[in-house]
């Protein structure tokens, strides 16, 4: 089994099209970002009050929190179309004037990876968010022509696992902003169980409990390892999912108990052998082949959040709980052991 389970980026097509059916698409079957949701369902109640499209709204935070989720039961709370599209098929500014100039009264259009989007297009998009007004330049030299386009008052949403790479005059856009929160293990026992019943397969509580506390705070990551453990189920002729099996599964399939995928691995192991010192952002990098803002955006949340990696002024530093898990020593200058 060479497959990483707990990778987050890709995934094959058929997982893609699990993940659909187990995609929540009502506001009561998404479960937790309580903050978020609370927010949004007072601004999502007013605008229909006010019988006005939403202000544009921005997700941000680690893949497989539920950001693409949270924008289709937008669009489905507030009854409106949506036309989801990623920042990297937008290539020319025409390609982002065509679907813009396509879009009707109310509509949603969903951006994902909008941190992607090249500057001759996000230029396109300021003034269509703010003034709902597009100029395009018609032919080329002394005989161009600016057209001004209106457009219908739409909502833009959009999201971005890396935050720190959005420009300011894009972000200030943005009537709204919300980071997505990790998730605790009940919230994602909840998920489990819920996606569980969708498959039409009884899982035990613990059970649940169990493939939560291995999921790295992250649904994607926990539906992943339901359909693996149901799969160990189904061979074995359970109709139901039991915690004994449960177990079983996870520690065949390799998965350790804390979430960690091989990434936070080599980044934790990676601290805990600086021994104790602080190491910059650009030497983790270089170290792991990463650019500085995966590390930052994408890697270091989840390890922060959970207290398995400190930032100081003078960097990075692996924690008492990082030496712990990982079963290697802080070793003083002296050569004693401190923990
Ligand atoms: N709050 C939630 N409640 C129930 N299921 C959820 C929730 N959040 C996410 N999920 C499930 O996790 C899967 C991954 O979520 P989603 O695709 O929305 O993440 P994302 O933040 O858009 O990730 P990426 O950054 O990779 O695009 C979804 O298919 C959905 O089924
Ligand atoms: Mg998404």
């Amino acid at each position: 089994m060479s497959e990483r389970l707990v990778e987050i980026e890709t995934f094959s097509m058929d997982e893609e099209k699990v993940e659909v059916t187990l995609r929540p698409n009502a506001w009561n079957e998404y479960i937790g970002q309580e903050q978020i949701k609370k927010n949004l369902g007072v601004f999502i109640e007013a605008s229909k009050k006010r019988d006005e499209a939403l202000d544009h709204v921005l997700f941000y935070g680690p893949p497989g929190l539920g950001k693409t989720t949270l924008a289709l039961i937008i669009a489905n709370e507030m009854n409106a179309n949506i036309k989801v599209t990623a920042a990297p098929m937008i290539e020319k500014s025409g390609d982002l004037a065509a679907i813009l100039t396509n879009l009707e009264e109310g509509d949603i259009l969903f951006i994902d990876e909008i941190h992607r989007l090249s500057p001759a297009v996000e230029e396109i998009l300021y003034s269509s968010m703010e003034d709902y007004r597009i100029d395009i330049i018609i032919g080329s030299g002394p005989a161009a022509q600016t057209v001004k386009i209106d457009l219908p008052r739409f909502t833009l949403i959009g999201a971005t696992t890396r935050a720190g790479m959005l420009s300011n005059p894009l972000r200030d856009r943005f009537g709204m902003s919300f980071r997505m929160e990790f998730y605790s293990s009940l919230e994602l026992a909840k998920i489990i169980a819920q996606a569980s019943n969708k498959l039409n397969k009884e899982i035990a509580h613990e059970a649940s409990l169990e493939i939560s506390k291995r999921s790295r705070g992250t649904p994607r990551i926990a539906l992943r390892l339901l359909r693996r453990v149901r799969d160990f189920a189904d061979v074995a002729d359970e109709g139901d999912i039991n915690h004994l099996r449960t177990k079983y599964a996870l520690n065949e399939l390799g998965i350790n108990s804390h979430g960690f995928d091989e990434m936070d691995l080599r980044l934790l192991r990676l601290l805990a052998h600086a021994n104790g010192r602080a190491m910059g952002l650009s030497t983790i990098a270089a170290a792991l082949s990463e650019d500085e803002g995966t590390v930052e955006d994408v890697l270091e949340p989840y390890l922060l959040a959970n207290g398995y990696l400190e930032r100081t002024a003078k960097g990075r530093r692996a924690t008492p709980k990082t030496y712990d898990v990982l079963n290697i020593s802080l070793v003083s200058e002296e050569g004693t052991i401190l923990s």
